[in-house]
């Protein structure tokens, strides 16, 4: 076992959010920066090549502006981390393409993160460690999958999405109701003033063994639900059922499966992550599931739900100290 670096500086780059992080010995975030890019609202969802574009603009002053907001020089930190996969490969390949740079410039380790490894163990930066074994749900617009954690690289993959993920099929109803991008928190904030029982949309997979999701059909029924009312714009009140209904269904869907794994494993904590994570219908359901079987549920504030360096931070800290071997 290697230590848990001192000071250890991490980039996130693996879609559309470009965020930097400086972590003191693997607890505490000396800065945390994340610069979201607007481009994409233009087109109604993230376009690739304006990603990496808009990331080779971004990271070296967020890059600057992290070391001077924690205080630290480069030549202070001990470590890098970068994210490695899973995302877009153009975005990947220019945050890890810096972080290489910078770490060989420095002569320190550079480690590369897996993306959803680190949204397991987002809510550990707030929260400390987790009781265990553990389920994660790992919810966004690229994600949703459930895995069984049983400690640091312990991990079993119990379920993932067929085809859309929870947060894709968010952002791909708001599109064609007209509501823009990301779909996800206004559809939240409407399904707020609507009657989820107004339309009845399927719960996927709900009616079948095991823990997969699959969220395209919930796409196709709104379709047909909206079909006849013409194009948008859509009345306030139609749109308000319809998003109650839909995010009924979503939620339904993921509650019943992330309890159903909770169940067999008998995990004392439910961990959650990713953007869809800041759903306010999903954490009020979960809260009161776990809360009836004893079961901690642990949140992380909406900025470590979403992408975000923090996280990498601390997963390429752990992995470290584990002794992994840092990229050449
Ligand atoms: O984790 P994230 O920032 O990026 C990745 O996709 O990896 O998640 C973004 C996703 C988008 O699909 C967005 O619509 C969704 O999270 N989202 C939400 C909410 N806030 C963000 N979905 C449902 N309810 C929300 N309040
Ligand atoms: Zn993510």
């Amino acid at each position: 076992m290697s230590a848990v670096p001192h000071l250890l500086l991490a980039i996130e780059t693996s879609c559309d959010d470009t965020s930097v992080a400086v972590l003191e010995d693997g607890r505490t975030l000396r800065a945390h920066l994340i610069a979201a890019q607007d481009v994409h609202r233009l087109y109604g969802g993230v376009v690739p090549e304006l990603a990496s574009r808009a990331h080779l603009e971004l990271l070296p002053p967020l890059v600057s502006r992290a070391l001077a907001e924690a205080e630290v020089r480069p030549e202070q930190l001990d470590a890098l981390a970068a994210t490695r996969a899973p995302g877009l490969v153009g975005s990947l390949v220019v945050g890890v393409a810096f972080a290489k740079a910078y770490a060989a410039a420095l002569g320190v380790p550079l480690v590369g993160v897996n993306h959803i490894e680190a949204h397991l163990h987002a809510a550990t930066l707030e929260h400390g460690e987790s009781p265990l074994p553990a389920v994660a749900l790992v919810v966004s617009g690229g994600h949703t999958e459930l895995v069984e954690v049983r400690g640091f690289g312990r991990y079993r993959w119990l379920g993932s999405t067929r085809d859309d993920a929870a947060g894709e099929a968010y952002d791909k109803v708001a599109k064609l109701l007209g509501l823009g991008f990301p779909g996800g928190p206004v559809l939240d904030r409407l399904a707020a003033g609507g009657n989820p029982a107004a339309f009845a949309f399927p719960r996927p997979m709900l009616d079948r063994p095991g823990c997969d999701f699959s969220f395209s059909g919930l796409k196709t029924a709104v379709v047909l639900a909206v079909a006849p009312h013409g194009a948008p714009p859509h009345p306030e009140p139609l749109l308000a059922d319809l998003a109650a209904s839909f995010q009924a269904a979503v939620v339904d869907t993921l509650v019943s499966k992330a309890m159903r794994a909770v169940d067999a494993l008998q995990a004392r904590a439910l961990n959650l992550g990713g953007g869809v994570a800041c759903n306010r219908e999903l954490r009020a359901r979960l809260a009161v599931e776990c809360g009836k079987r004893g079961v901690t549920l642990r949140i992380p504030s909406p900025r470590l739900c979403a992408d975000n360096a923090a996280m990498i931070a601390l997963v390429g800290a752990w992995m470290l100290a584990r002794g992994d071997e840092p990229d050449p």
